[in-house]
């Protein structure tokens, strides 16, 4: 496939981007780099620094006639959405309309887009969550995720142009910024190796659905494959919460550092896991890396950052 993949300097994308490339796709990758990083791009990869709500868009894609568009290139932050609710969907909506309207009369034939499944919806669901449940986000984030899936089934009735939606729990892995506000394996793993109190939000029993990344960039390789249109929950299905994780990480890291408990956060929800049964059953993926391991390759990355931060 000739793939359009953005977000591809960033955390996930740059998993994603490696296991294209293995597969012998010829994937060309832009990003603003406002939260990726050059050091991230896969080996292999046509790279432009570009914003997707610029107009170069248009030209990038009449000159590649991208068949496939593998969209993550967003602000991806659920407080700085309720911070700045403008920017988040300048970004998270006129920015991914600004792809299609550029793929669409260029050769676009399908996209797979990663939208929000701990952030699609609301406090008063089953857990693990399915599909079926509709989707009631609470952040300015949330809602402008889930608005794009709409907007891609207007595409697809438009203009024939197939959309796979994956509903992403709380991703972690190598790769995942320490220092921003989400993540917080990433950020648990920075300061625990530096033997650095810890910050929790609240009382730090919220749960989350923690996936490992390779996990996710399988996911997004098997559903380039998939021949339907449809939304997906990629996760475990198991909760986690927050003072777990903590005490996993200062377990792995031998750190004898504290927790301390800050201010909850608005426009979080309480709990979060996903079913995912039916990414199983119509996509053929579950996810195979367990948090305990996931954990321990993570603070492995981060502690040879700490050895050698030219790595980075
Ligand atoms: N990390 C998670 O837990 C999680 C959960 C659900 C969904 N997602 C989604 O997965 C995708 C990837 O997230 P991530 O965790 O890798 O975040 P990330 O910030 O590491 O990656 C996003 C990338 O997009 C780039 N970008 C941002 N704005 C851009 C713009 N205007 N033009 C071009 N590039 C731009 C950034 O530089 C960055 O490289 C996002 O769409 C995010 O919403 C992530």
């Amino acid at each position: 496939m000739n793939i359009l993949l953005t977000g591809g300097a960033g955390f996930i994308g740059s998993h994603v981007g490696d296991l294209l490339i293995e597969h012998d796709h010829q994937v060309t990758i832009v990003d603003d780099l406002s939260a990726g990083r050059r050091s991230n791009l896969p080996p292999g990869c046509d790279f432009y620094e570009m914003d997707i709500r610029s107009k170069e868009i248009n030209s990038l894609w009449q000159e590649k006639q991208f068949d496939t568009l593998v969209h993550l290139a967003a602000q991806m932050d659920v407080r700085k959405s309720v911070e700045d609710p403008l920017f988040d969907s300048d970004v998270n909506i006129r920015g991914s309309l600004n792809l299609m309207e550029a793929g669409k009369d260029n050769g676009l034939k399908r996209v797979v887009f990663t939208s929000t499944g701990g952030a699609g919806y609301d406090d008063n669901v089953t857990f693990p969550t399915p599909e079926s449940t509709p989707a009631k986000p609470i952040s300015p984030y949330g809602i402008a995720k889930i608005s794009f899936e709409l907007y891609l089934r207007y595409y697809e009735r438009q203009y024939g142009i197939q959309n796979i939606a994956l509903r992403l729990a709380n991703v972690y892995g190598p790769r995942q910024n320490p220092f921003g506000e989400a993540g917080v394996v990433a950020i648990f793993a920075q300061r625990l190796l530096a033997d650095n109190d810890i910050i929790i939000n609240g009382d730090g029993l919220q749960t989350r659905d923690y996936v490992f990344c390779q996990d996710i960039a399988k996911a997004i390789h098997l559903a380039l494959a998939y021949e339907d249109n449809g939304f997906f929950n990629i996760g475990t299905s198991i909760e986690t919460s927050v003072v777990e994780i903590f005490q996993l990480i200062r377990q792995a890291t031998g750190s004898d550092a504290g927790e301390l408990h800050g201010p909850e956060q608005s426009g979080e929800v309480r709990r979060s896991a996903l079913d995912v049964a039916l990414a199983e059953k119509e996509l053929g993926w579950k996810p195979v890396v367990t948090l305990q391991e996931g954990i321990r390759e993570t603070i492995e990355y981060f502690r040879q950052l700490q050895i050698d931060p030219d790595k980075r």
